[in-house]
């Protein structure tokens, strides 16, 4: 049985580097079927809704989603906030999925590891992972504008179980790493912060081969740029991870390069790992790019397709349990790299087929 991907190009550059990703996965393998609809500003336009009944359909009954991007300056005003795409359509999904673990691997691809001072420091280049809880925080508290207007509230909330399960699929990830946990917070000011210490303390009793650390976010921040090579497994709440991940992209060269998984479910070492051949999918993952719509380059040919391609390859690794494919992919976009084959975020000419292209001719 073929596996199903719902695809959702979005908006902006979302479709330029999403159907460089399909084309590449097509490449790549045989075994997928995909099936494309609207989402973000593309679907409002359409329906009125930027998550139509039908795309939370589609993505329910696929076993994997690929998306893109959404939102621009078309829909910042659209009222109310549930009818934006940011809103309305992708955080709706990450928690309507439960997508609770988002993963954010950053490390330097050979060819461009003389580009930049900043991507060495004493312990080598970057070469980390952000592991982003993706359902909680403030982008999930309460929200709201006192009636006056002279006063504006967001509220971050969050419980032991969102902490502890994102906790532990970062701790499983570091098994297969460096066993190192830095956990990022800002335990100085916020209670929740001081929650996530408690509870990480506890799951650490389960994990006691992993070293675990903590780090306040200001000074993670400073350290990504000073240093970003002592770091392998950052583990952090929503909106902290938003930051970083944008910061430790552009440390490897450009934020278009940077991939991301969604995960949920129970994520154990071994779906990690292997892949079961009779477990199908092995974890259900919604995959996209780190970066946005892009609206200053959207139409142009410029966007950088790699983040959404390394995503699918994301895709096949952990939601299909297929490593080798995955990591053809991965081989390929160095070695075109290698080549010089590069959108302009990298300093090239080359345009986003062109790389697309490069990339499906040589898997
Ligand atoms: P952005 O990530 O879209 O762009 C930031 C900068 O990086 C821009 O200069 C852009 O040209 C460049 N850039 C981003 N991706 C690139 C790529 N693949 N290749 C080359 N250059 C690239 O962030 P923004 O400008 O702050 O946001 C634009 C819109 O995207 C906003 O509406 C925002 O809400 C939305 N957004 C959506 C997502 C998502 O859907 N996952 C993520 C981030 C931002
Ligand atoms: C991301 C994006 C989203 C986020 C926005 C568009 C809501 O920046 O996926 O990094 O903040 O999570
Ligand atoms: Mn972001």
């Amino acid at each position: 049985m073929p596996h199903k991907i719902a695809v959702l190009p979005g908006d902006g550059i979302g479709p330029e580097v999403t159907a460089e990703a399909v084309k590449v996965l097509k490449a790549v393998t045989g075994d997928l079927e995909f099936e494309e609809t609207l989402v973000g500003g593309a679907a409002y336009d359409a329906t009125g809704h930027p998550l139509p009944d039908e795309t939370l359909k589609l993505c329910r009954k696929a076993d994997a989603v690929l998306l893109g991007a959404v939102g621009g300056p078309k829909w910042d005003a659209v009222e109310p906030k549930e009818l934006r795409p940011e809103v309305g359509a992708l955080l709706t999904l990450r928690k309507k999925l439960d997508l609770y673990a988002n993963l954010r691997p950053a490390r330097i691809f050979k060819p461009l590891m003389d580009a930049s001072p900043i991507r060495f420091g004493p312990s080598g280049p970057i070469d980390l992972i952000i592991v982003r809880e993706l359902t909680g925080g403030i982008y999930f508290g309460d929200h709201y504008r006192q009636r006056s207007g002279e006063e504006a509230v967001d509220t971050c909330r969050y419980t032991r179980e969102q902490i502890r399960r994102v906790a532990e699929c970062a701790f499983e990830i570091a098994r297969l790493r460096k066993k190192t946990v830095v956990c990022v917070d800002k335990a100085n000011v916020l209670e929740t912060s001081r929650l996530w210490r408690e509870v990480l303390n506890e799951v650490k009793d389960d994990y006691k081969d992993v070293e675990l650390s903590f780090m306040l976010v200001d000074n993670c921040a400073m350290q990504l740029v000073r240093d970003p090579g002592q770091f392998d497994v950052i583990l952090t709440e929503n909106m902290f991870g938003d930051i970083l991940s944008d910061e430790a992209g552009q440390i490897t060269g450009s934020l278009g390069l940077l991939p991301s998984a969604s995960l949920s479910g129970a994520i154990s070492d071994r779906r990690l790992t292997l892949g079961d051949a009779d477990e199908s999918p092995v974890v259900f993952g919604l995959y996209e790019p780190v970066h946005g719509s892009a609206p200053d380059i959207a139409g142009q040919g410029k966007a950088n397709p790699l983040g959404a391609i390394l995503s699918a390859a994301m895709m096949l690794r952990y939601s299909f349990g297929m490593d080798a494919e995955a990591d053809v992919i991965e081989n390929a976009v160095e070695s075109l790299l290698e080549q010089g084959v590069r959108t302009p975020d990298l300093g090239g000419t080359a345009t986003t087929e062109d790389v697309g292209g490069s990339v499906a001719s040589r898997v």
